[in-house]
Parts: C-alpha cells; sequence; structure tokens
C-alpha cells in the first residue's frame, strides 16, 4: 500500500458556518421574492424558523423531519453465503475455526514476514541490482509453504520474480477473477529498528499478534490468498471459473518491474476486460460512526508533479535587476497559494455516496450533519452547503478535490551569482472527476498573467502560451517533472445491477457475519471507499470494469482506513483478524465460482 491512506471522517463536525448558495438564473426572481419578503417581515422572521436553507425546499424539509438512518440512497446487497457449495464451506467454516488451523496460518504468516523482500524506490533493473534476489529465498518458501498451490496451478514467471498463477477453471466460457497482491515490503528505517517491540523481521506471534514488516501490508494479503486456495484444493475443490493469482514485486517502489511488465502477459492472456472482477490490497473495515463499515477502494485519484521553472540572464549580483529567476519563481509560487483548486463537488462523486452511507447508517453521526447529506440528495441547496462544509475539512476535501502542495524547490549557486534558474515541484492528486489535461490548463492559465508581466516566454505541457514576438526577459517553463503523470482511475461501478459490486459486497458481510456467528443483513455496511495511494491495480485498468481495492481487516475503533503500524515501526496484525482474511477469500472464491451473473 503507498503511504498512509487517510482516514475520511472521524471527528468531523460541520461547520456552524453560514453559507453562500451560488444562484443560478432560474432562481434569480425566487430570490427577489425571498428577500422582498424578508424585508416585510423584518429581523425576527429571519433569524427564527429559517432552518438551514432547507425552508425552502419541501422535499428536502420532509426528508428532514422523516429521516434518522435512511438507507434508500445507499442501498446493501444481502449476506451472500455460497450455495452450490454450501457443504463444502460448512466443513471449511468449521476448519478455519480449529487451533490446527489457527498454528498453521501463523506458521504461513510468520515465516513469510521473517525474508525481509524490501523494495527501494532507486532499484536497479532485475539482474542487475543485487537486491532483488531476496525474492529467491521467499518464493522457495512459498513452493514449499503451498505445495498444492504450486502442484495445481500454473506458474508463468514475469520479469524473474512476477508471479502468475493460473487456477484453471472446467468452464471456460465463465469469466475468470483475478486475486492481487504483492510480495515486497517497505523497507525498514535502520534507525528505529531499536524501536520495535520485536525485531521488524521476527514475524514474532506473541498468542495474539503476528509482528513484523509486511504483516498487514501487504504479505496477509498475499499468504491469506494462497492459503485460501491452498486449502480449497486440499479439501478437493476444483473450480468451474478460473482464478488468476498476480503477485508483483515491487508495489512499493510504484509497481515498474512487477505489475507494470505482468500486465502485457495478463492482456494477452485474458483480453481486454477479460476478468469480470480485480481484488487487490486496500482499505478494510472497522468502526465510523458508531457503525461497522467497509469501504472497498472503487476509485483512485490522479497524479501529477508539476515542474515549474524560471531562467533569466546571470551576472553579477552587484548590479542586479529588479527581479532575479528565484524572486519571479517566488511570485510565482505565491500565485499558487492564492490559488487553490476549488471544491466541486455532485452527486456523481464516488464520495456522495460514501457519505449517503454514513449518513444512512452511521449511529452516531451529529444530527445536523446527517440531515445535510441526506437532503443534499435532493436539495441543491443542501448540496451547496455540504460542499462548503467539506471544504473546510481537510481530509474529506483531500480525497474529493485536486489538490496541490509545493514540495521542492531549487535555485541559485553563490550569493554573489544572479540564478540563471530557479525551479520549483508542485505535486497535484488530481480528482477523480478531473483529469491531467484539467489540471495541466489550470496551472497553464494559473501562471499566464505573471508570465506576462515579468516579460517571459512560456511554455507549458509542450505548447508555446506567450507568442515567440514578446520581449523575452527569461523563460517560464511548465512539464511534467518525472514523466510519472497518471490519470485518476477509471471508477468502478457499485450500482444495484452490478453483479461484481454485489457479490463483493454480499461477501464482506457473509464473512463478517460467519466470523462472529451473527445473522442479518447490516451488521456491517458497506460503502464505496477510496484510497489517496495507488496500488499495482494502476497497471490493471484494462484488465477489467471492476477492481476492488480491499483487504477484509479489521481496523477496530480507531480510525476506519488507518491499519496500525504500516510503513512505520511496530507493524503487526491479529491473528483472528489473519484468519477472516483467509475466510473471506474462501468465501469469494466459491461465490464467485458458483455465480452464474458475473
Ligand atoms: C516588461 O516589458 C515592458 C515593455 O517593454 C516593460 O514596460 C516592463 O517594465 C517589463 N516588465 C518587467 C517586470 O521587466
Ligand atoms: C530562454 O530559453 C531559450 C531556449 O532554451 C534560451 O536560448 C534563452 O537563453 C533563455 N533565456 C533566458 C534569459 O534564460
Ligand atoms: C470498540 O468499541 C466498542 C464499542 O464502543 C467496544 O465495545 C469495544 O471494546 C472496542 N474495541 C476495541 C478493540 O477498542
Amino acid at each position: 500500500m503507498p503511504e498512509a491512506p487517510i482516514k475520511i471522517s472521524s471527528g468531523y463536525l460541520p461547520t456552524e458556518s453560514s453559507v453562500v448558495f451560488p444562484i443560478d438564473k432560474s432562481r434569480k426572481s425566487k430570490l427577489k421574492t425571498f428577500l422582498h419578503l424578508i424585508c416585510i417581515a423584518g429581523a425576527v422572521w429571519a433569524t427564527s424558523s429559517y432552518y438551514k436553507g432547507y425552508r425552502h425546499d419541501p422535499q428536502a424539509l420532509t426528508n428532514v423531519f422523516t429521516s434518522q438512518p435512511h438507507p434508500a440512497t445507499c442501498a446493501q446487497a444481502d449476506p451472500l453465503i455460497p450455495e452450490k457449495h454450501g457443504e463444502l464451506w460448512a466443513l471449511l467454516s468449521t476448519a478455519i475455526s480449529s487451533s490446527d488451523f489457527q498454528l498453521k496460518a501463523v506458521d504461513w504468516l510468520s515465516r513469510a514476514v521473517q525474508i525481509p523482500t524490501e523494495s527501494w524506490d532507486d532499484m536497479d533493473p532485475v539482474g542487475v541490482d543485487p537486491r532483488w534476489e531476496v525474492f529467491e529465498p521467499f518464493q522457495k518458501y512459498l513452493l514449499e509453504a503451498f505445495p498444492l498451490v504450486h502442484s495445481t496451478l500454473k506458474l508463468t514467471k514475469v520479469n524473474t520474480y512476477g508471479l502468475i498463477f493460473e487456477w484453471e477453471g472446467s468452464s471456460p466460457e465463465l469469466k475468470p477473477i483475478l486475486l492481487a497482491a504483492h510480495q515486497d515490503v517497505v523497507p525498514v528505517e535502520p534507525t528505529t529498528i531499536d524501536k520495535w517491540t520485536h525485531p521488524p523481521f521476527s514475524g514474532h506471534f506473541d498468542g495474539e499478534k503476528i509482528w513484523g514488516r509486511g504483516s498487514s501490508d501487504d504479505k496477509n494479503g498475499l499468504i491469506g490468498v494462497l492459503a485460501a486456495v491452498e486449502t480449497l484444493i486440499s479439501n478437493e475443490f476444483r473450480p468451474t471459473r478460473t482464478f488468476v493469482l498476480a503477485f508483483g514485486f515491487d508495489e512499493e517502489a510504484s509497481g515498474l518491474m512487477g505489475a507494470a511488465s505482468m500486465a502485457p502477459v495478463l492482456l494477452d492472456l485474458y483480453g481486454k476486460d477479460g476478468f469480470a472482477f480485480i481484488v487487490d490490497e486496500g482499505a478494510g473495515f472497522g468502526r465510523e460512526y458508531g457503525t461497522i463499515f467497509a469501504t472497498p477502494g472503487i476509485a483512485e485519484k490522479g497524479y501529477i508533479d508539476v515542474h515549474v521553472g524560471v531562467t533569466s540572464a546571470g551576472g553579477h549580483s552587484s548590479i542586479p535587476p529588479d527581479h532575479t529567476s528565484i524572486g519571479i519563481l517566488a511570485a510565482m509560487l505565491v500565485q499558487y497559494e492564492k490559488y487553490p483548486f476549488e471544491l466541486s463537488f455532485n452527486r456523481d462523486d464516488p464520495l456522495f455516496r460514501t457519505l449517503q452511507c454514513f449518513a444512512g447508517y452511521g449511529n452516531d453521526m451529529p444530527d445536523e450533519f446527517r440531515k445535510l447529506i441526506i437532503a443534499s440528495a435532493i436539495s441543491d441547496k443542501a448540496l451547496h452547503k455540504l460542499t462548503n462544509d467539506i471544504s473546510n475539512n481537510i481530509e474529506l476535501k483531500s480525497l474529493i478535490a485536486t489538490t496541490q502542495a509545493i514540495d521542492m524547490i531549487h535555485g541559485g549557486v553563490k550569493a554573489n551569482a544572479l540564478p540563471e534558474q530557479a525551479y520549483a515541484i508542485v505535486n497535484h492528486r488530481i480528482a477523480v472527476s478531473s483529469s491531467l489535461a484539467d489540471t495541466e490548463a489550470r496551472d497553464t492559465e494559473l501562471l499566464k498573467s505573471l508570465a506576462h508581466d515579468f516579460n517571459l516566454t512560456y511554455t507549458a505541457f509542450g505548447q508555446n502560451i506567450v507568442g515567440g514576438d514578446s520581449p523575452s526577459k527569461g523563460n517560464l517553463t511548465l512539464r511534467d517533472a518525472f514523466n510519472d503523470a497518471l490519470e485518476p482511475a477509471p471508477v468502478t461501478p457499485t450500482g444495484s445491477d452490478d453483479a461484481p459490486y454485489q457479490l463483493f459486497s454480499g461477501t464482506i458481510k457473509a464473512t463478517y457475519n460467519s466470523h462472529r456467528s451473527l445473522e442479518g443483513t447490516d451488521n456491517i455496511i458497506v460503502a464505496p471507499g477510496m484510497m489517496t495511494g495507488n496500488t499495482d491495480t494502476v497497471s490493471y485498468w484494462d484488465l477489467s470494469p471492476s477492481i476492488f481495492r480491499y483487504n477484509h481487516q479489521n481496523a477496530g475503533n480507531t480510525t476506519l482506513l488507518e491499519v496500525k503500524g504500516i510503513h512505520t515501526i511496530n507493524e503487526f496484525i491479529e491473528i483472528d483478524s489473519f484468519l477472516e482474511m483467509i475466510r473471506f477469500f474462501v468465501i469469494l472464491i466459491l461465490n464467485s465460482d458458483e455465480s452464474t451473473r458475473l
């Protein structure tokens, strides 16, 4: 999992600040009447029964006053328990609960954690950089730990360490399922080793938790899938549908050697949209607003680092011009921060559904906020107020809007020499509803007037912006700094007719219930979620329209998407949580296998 996922909304309270509703033309006459009324009735009227903007929207008003939890806009699938494979499932469910199985699960994961498959950002290609060689003993271990997987599934290795296992189903007309995970882990910072309660590659089991780097990102996912498949094979399960396992080996270093080289092979083997759905690591489930929510990631933001470069004549600084390259660059950066991206939020945004789910089912959500979210489903006024509230909440806003952060600056070499060049790097995370082109166009426009005022020749993303005949005191150039810009991911469909999402949701619910011996549909609520980082699935967009970034992992009470210890010291997973993950993969495989809707 790249970077720390951020929590969505714990502790969020809407601001009490008043809201200015943008007014379209059709509303102007309404507004006049409204202002007129205020004049007549005076301040008493204005301050009494006016209820936060709903008053003039009878439909919304009805909703506000009739609603407590209002699940209509967050339809839930029923728990999906294997039927055709019901007997097998009953058997496996009991087996997974046994203490023998627990011992085996501890051993599987603990020994995987003990092999330090770290991946660094600066690694040379496989075969050149000796640091990749640790994947050799790791894969030897996998072979030894999961003999049935290796003797039953067909293994293709890509770029030496990328693993593609095919478990061929008996009905080739059924679309296969892709289960992904990564073998590598974030490096352990050597100076932090003595801060770990148990050494980072000990895989120590204390009776409750398995400790070490990778235990919850993402060797739990990798070993979880393999454990499920090994267990199914050993119980004579033979799939009807084909299942493919894809394990990259440098996800934490952008996935260029692993997933990026495996994707064309998968595309060649299975074709465009060849998979019914893809599951990869991602958010887990946990308590939010007093209710347990699972939030599979169905979207990912885009990404670009913009290099903002200024050049101007050098010379001795005893006879300086009014503005040096550094001064001009500073003006550009001030311009950026003066104009942050505005939040545009509408009902098509995936996070709109997330909020509807929180409002519909979150037991402890503050009433005002709940009413506002629910009303925003039909009232534009409420939607505007909600948008305004979100603008004031940095976590929520960052999930939805395009962001900008000036993260690097460079310029000048000597105190007495005019800098001939200076540059900064502005990092953008691009809104799901926006695009690279939009983001580039906005940055280009933002600096146009300054480029003109400073008499610079302006080139942005390969285009000449200010004509070549303008007097040139220097150059302003915008470009993709590291050539790794990324469009926002296609959004996974999550409607009530979208079979993959329904099956996935039903499987989450069945797993949660089965692990706790519960019955009923709403013990855990499934809501579309989003992560701020990207997983290996950035390479897999062409393989399926339905991608779920989700580990069925209990994040507990703390915060929804924040799994403890990821990327820092003291990473661990509770064995109970790991067993539940294995249970999840077993049910998921059985459900997908018998589904006639996928
Ligand atoms: C840009 O050029 C115009 C016209 O030559 C001049 O008046 C102005 O002072 C210049 N601006 C700067 C910042 O050099
Ligand atoms: C502007 O860029 C052009 C083309 O790279 C270069 O020849 C020129 O010297 C630059 N001007 C200044 C003032 O840096
Ligand atoms: C989580 O919260 C629930 C309800 O507040 C509480 O019963 C439970 O003990 C908490 N669990 C943990 C691990 O803190």
